[in-house]
């Protein structure tokens, strides 16, 4: 089997290749000021709005939104693959393409691990079965209502009391130790110490979706805290992109119906000891896009089942953002919240498998849970109060891919607000390529400098649509139908909008240094907004398209793809002052994460506590 392409080479070629030209060669360009246009080649049309900038190397069409670099180009208007559109651009060129040697290389790098991974599953189901320890542990079990075989099923276990029970048990060796160490099933302090991390817990071994044990929960028999107690995020678990059960939901049936996703270890065990095997967990994060799509890989609907708490809801609703994108036509996707007090293990114990399934079936689909949410924000009745459903829904609507639920939930849109001209995507800006762009435009009304940054924070703890957090902000004078593109980037979230200015700006973002504090900031796509600004460092030099290049081919890169194009609409500015101010309220956040933390844990570190509200202030400022 051929191997990888090397990233360095996919750079080399996008750096190589002159988009202009390349699309030119397909579909006649008109050079409109510093861009080149033409009919777009992806939709109908009779006005040009397909646009080609020679200097970020990229496209994006005003009337469909079609948008990416020469491989995107390539791979759209010819359908050839990934990898046969970058071999013809090569050709092209007269490159060869390389290959790396080895392709099952990294598994080979990581076998250690699983086989270490995979001993210890099995010492701990042995432990299970030791007469010396099992009472307490399988007692535990036995309370919860679970069967011999669910627990064999899961290959559930017990950490036994102790701190060196898996050192002395599988640490024979140097190399043992140190592969025990980088599971994170041992724990080694400052001093040199090595010791267990699970002790007297009974052990739930999270499966990958091929059924390799990648890490464990451990849950503590009483009320210890934590309650349950996660293996860290090693190089063969990245906690963001598992469920717990889909293995075990794939094992159980080979066309799985559909997906209920809930939220803790021992609903997904209970629902399938009922009856109901096709129940997956997130490991106590928020629901990704990344699960989201895996999940889509293998059924058409999912249903998001979660506690009718505050916290419930919001995580339903968070969920529901990251699904709006992934809402393709002929896939479905629901909501369930419990009552409160209720989660799918105590509701399927009690009232069994046709009750829950009843449920299940009776459900919000998305449109449903949609309306309903937002209606509870505001008042219907009032004529402000729809006109401000209707701008709360709309960059929502704009999220899902072009379709029949796009249509059918704008329509509702339509009704619940008597509104009946909402448009989603803005209309084509004629003179956007025309003449000189942005210079000279004096400030338009409605457009005072005390108005809010274009984004807003989205995670600080209220509702989405609040755009009125911001600090004032400088506005680059900017020309009329480009303002009409600032009104949608509004409801960007803070996250979204950061890595739009780094796909923008790489250069300015190259010579900023993020605080390391951000990466225990938790918002959507905080990690996606990490891994790019850790690649612009690297690669100081690498244009927008060649950062796009390295997401081409990843189920992320969809994403980056439409940040980067609405950028397109702005100036190529890279003074921006916005980036570095994005960051300091990036910090902030953090720092409020980490004071409600504190506060909620009951301020045992006074000290800590008066650093973070001194930053706090001064990131204010
Ligand atoms: P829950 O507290 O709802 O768990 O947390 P649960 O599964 O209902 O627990 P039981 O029924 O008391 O045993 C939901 C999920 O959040 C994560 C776990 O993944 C858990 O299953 N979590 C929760 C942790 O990682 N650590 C914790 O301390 C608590
Ligand atoms: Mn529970």
């Amino acid at each position: 089997m051929a191997g990888r392409i090397p990233e360095s080479f996919i750079d080399d070629v996008l750096a190589r290749t002159d988009l202009v030209e390349l699309i030119d060669s397909y579909v006649h360009l008109k050079r409109t000021g510093k861009n080149y246009s033409a009919c777009c080649p992806f939709h109908q049309e009779k006005t040009p709005s397909f646009t080609v900038s020679p200097e970020k190397q990229f496209y994006y069409c005003f009337g469909c939104g079609a948008s990416g670099n020469a491989i995107g180009f390539m791979m759209d208007y010819t359908r050839l693959g990934f990898v046969e559109s970058i071999e013809t651009l090569a050709r092209n060129l007269g490159l060869e393409v390389p290959r790396e040697e080895g392709a099952g290389q990294q598994r080979e790098d990581y076998q250690p691990l699983y086989k270490a991974l995979e001993a210890a599953t099995s010492f701990y189901e042995q432990q299970l079965r030791n007469p010396k320890v099992k009472e307490r542990p399988v007692n535990y079990l036995k309370s919860r209502g679970l069967s011999g075989e669910t627990a064999k099923h899961f290959r559930l276990g017990y950490a036994p009391q102790g701190w060196d029970n898996l050192i002395t048990t599988l640490g024979k060796s140097d190399s043992d130790i140190n592969h025990l160490i980088k599971t994170g099933l041992l724990i080694e302090n400052e001093q040199g110490r090595r010791y267990d991390r699970f002790r007297d817990r009974v052990m739930f071994p999270i499966r990958d979706s091929r059924g390799r044990v990648i890490a464990f929960g451990g849950r503590v028999m009483g009320n210890d805290k934590p309650k349950y107690l996660n293996s860290p995020e090693t190089p063969v678990f990245h906690k963001g992109r598992e469920l717990y059960g889909l293995y075990e939901a794939k094992q159980a049936s080979n066309k799985i119906r559909r997906f209920v996703i809930v939220e803790g270890y021992m609903d997904v065990i209970a629902l399938a000891q009922f009856g109901i095997p096709y129940a997956v967990a997130t490991l106590g994060t928020a629901t990704s896009r990344d699960h989201i799509e895996k999940l889509f890989r293998h059924s058409d609907e999912l249903i998001f089942c979660f506690d009718g708490d505050e916290a419930g809801r919001r995580a339903a609703w968070r969920a529901l953002e990251n699904a709006l994108p992934t809402a393709k036509d002929g896939r479905q996707i629901k909501f369930l919240l419990l009552p409160e007090g209720e989660d799918p293990d105590t509701l399927v114990r009690k009232n069994g498998k046709d009750y829950f399934e009843g449920l299940l079936d009776e459900c919000d689909t998305l449109s449903e849970y949609f309306f309903k949410h937002l209606r509870e924000e505001v008042d219907t009745r009032t004529m402000d109060g729809r006109a401000r459903l209707a701008s709360l829904a709309k960059p929502h609507l704009e999220q899902l891919p072009a379709g029949v639920l796009q249509q059918l939930m704008l329509k509702r849109l339509g009704e619940i607000t008597e509104l009946d001209d909402i448009q989603l995507t803005p209309a084509p800006p004629e003179p956007l390529h025309q003449g000189p762009d942005y210079s000279d435009y004096p400030e338009i009304e409605g457009l005072q400098s005390d108005q809010p940054p274009p984004y807003h924070d989205y995670d600080s703890g209220h509702g989405p649509g609040q755009t009125d957090t911001g600090k004032p902000g400088k506005r680059q004078p900017i020309k009329r139908k480009a303002l009409q593109k600032t009104k949608h980037r509004d409801e960007l979230s803070l996250v979204d909008a950061t890595i739009r200015m780094l796909l923008n700006a790489p250069r300015q973002a190259a010579a900023l240094s993020l605080p390391d504090e951000l990466q225990g900031l938790q918002l959507p796509r905080m990690a996606t907004l990490l891994e790019l600004f850790e690649f612009i460092k690297q690669k100081p030099d690498a244009s927008t398209a060649s950062i796009l290049g390295h997401w081409q081919n990843r189920e992320d890169g969809d994403t980056i793809f439409k940040l980067a194009a609405k950028e397109f609409l702005l100036p190529n500015d890279e003074q921006s002052p916005e980036l570095s101010d994005a960051v300091r309220r990036l910090y902030l956040q953090k720092v409020e994460q980490d004071l409600d933390q504190i506060i909620a844990d009951g301020v045992k570190d006074k000290n800590k506590f008066k650093e973070l509200l001194h930053l706090q202030k001064e990131l204010s400022k």
